[in-house]
């Protein structure tokens, strides 16, 4: 007989993120039955159809009680009202996690919640992604080589963050352990940046209206390439960039400060400035393909 890492799973969001990871552990053979929640019910009939699901849960108290795990990959700003509500319906001893993008504020709102209802609760973050939501754009191979951000407190319990950790492994991914502080400080310049720029640059873009044309039937490649992520779900990156404020504005104001740096150099004519900054930059992002980058 299989024995089974988690015997039952419960996936609260069936969107990219969580169906990826129930496909993951499916496909790994490393759970007995996976049971999905999402509050839009066509995502949900969605996942049960394609197979990311096993069940759909008829109500989410109903489903966490049995559960050994409970996977929370809902938008970050969601993440307490949902683990109030599961929180009080698991069963003692369980594992509760999430998905979330952003750290410090989703562990300091959901750890003492699960300390106080004797469930043991580890934050994680799989640092892979695309700019595509909902069940129907899940996969099985998203973790594969990819690493998963885990961020474990002083209170964590060992066997639990040991199950999450071991999870996130059979779903393909190398589990990282990071401070919560650091996870936020180098989430908000890797990836919470470049999206805000992205998002700006569309809009940038989108409204230029001089010769009333729509401007964006002549973009090319790179542009395409540029703002792919601009594509991904308000709702998530609103939730990020409010639960993320500071390190974010932080990396805002050195953004603006190189930007400000170009328009100056551009500004004098300073072609030899101009070229020390282009040539920088490119050496730079050069080195971060050349070590294989893991997302
Ligand atoms: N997309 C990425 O690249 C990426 C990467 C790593 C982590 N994350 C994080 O993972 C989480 C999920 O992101 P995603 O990309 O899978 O989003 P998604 O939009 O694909 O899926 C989220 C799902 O949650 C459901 N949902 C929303 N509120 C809910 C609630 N209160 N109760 C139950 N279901 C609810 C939505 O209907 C949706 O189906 C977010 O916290 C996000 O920050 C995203």
């Amino acid at each position: 007989m299989t024995a089974y890492l988690i015997d039952k799973i419960v996936i609260i969001g069936v969107g990219l993120i969580g169906g990826s990871l129930a496909l993951a552990l499916k496909q790994a053979a490393s759970v007995r039955t996976v049971v999905g929640w999402d509050t839009d019910r066509e995502n949900l009939e969605l996942a049960v159809q394609l197979g990311v699901v096993d069940i759909a849960a008829d109500s989410v108290e109903q489903a966490v009680a049995d559960a050994d795990v409970v996977v929370l990959a809902v938008p970050v700003r969601s993440m307490l009202a949902v683990a109030q509500n599961v929180i009080a319906h698991m069963k003692c001893g369980a594992v509760l996690s999430d998905t979330g993008s952003v750290k410090q504020t989703v562990v300091s709102e959901l750890e003492p919640l699960a300390q106080a209802g004797g469930v043991n609760f580890i934050a994680g973050h799989p640092i892979s992604g695309t700019e595509r939501s909902g069940a129907g754009s899940a996969f099985a191979e998203l973790y594969r080589g990819k690493r998963c951000i885990l961020t474990p407190t002083i209170n964590s319990n060992i066997e639990a963050l040991t199950l999450i950790e071991t999870m996130w492994q059979a779903a393909g991914s190398e589990v990282v352990r990071m401070d919560i502080v650091k996870h936020d400080r180098i989430l908000a310049a890797i990836s919470h940046l470049p999206h805000m720029i992205a998002y700006s640059l569309v809009n940038s873009v989108s409204s230029y209206d001089r010769y009333e044309e729509n401007i964006l039937d002549f973009s090319a490649g790179g542009f395409r390439d540029f703002t792919r992520i601009a594509s991904s779900d308000p709702v998530m990156w609103r939730d990020i960039a409010l639960n993320n404020r500071e390190s974010l504005l932080e990396m805002i104001t050195q953004f603006e400060q190189f930007l400000a740096e170009l328009k100056q150099d551009i500004d004098s004519g300073d072609g030899e400035k101009l070229f020390e900054f282009f040539y920088r930059s490119k050496i730079s992002r050069d080195a971060l393909l050349a070590q294989g980058v893991k997302s």
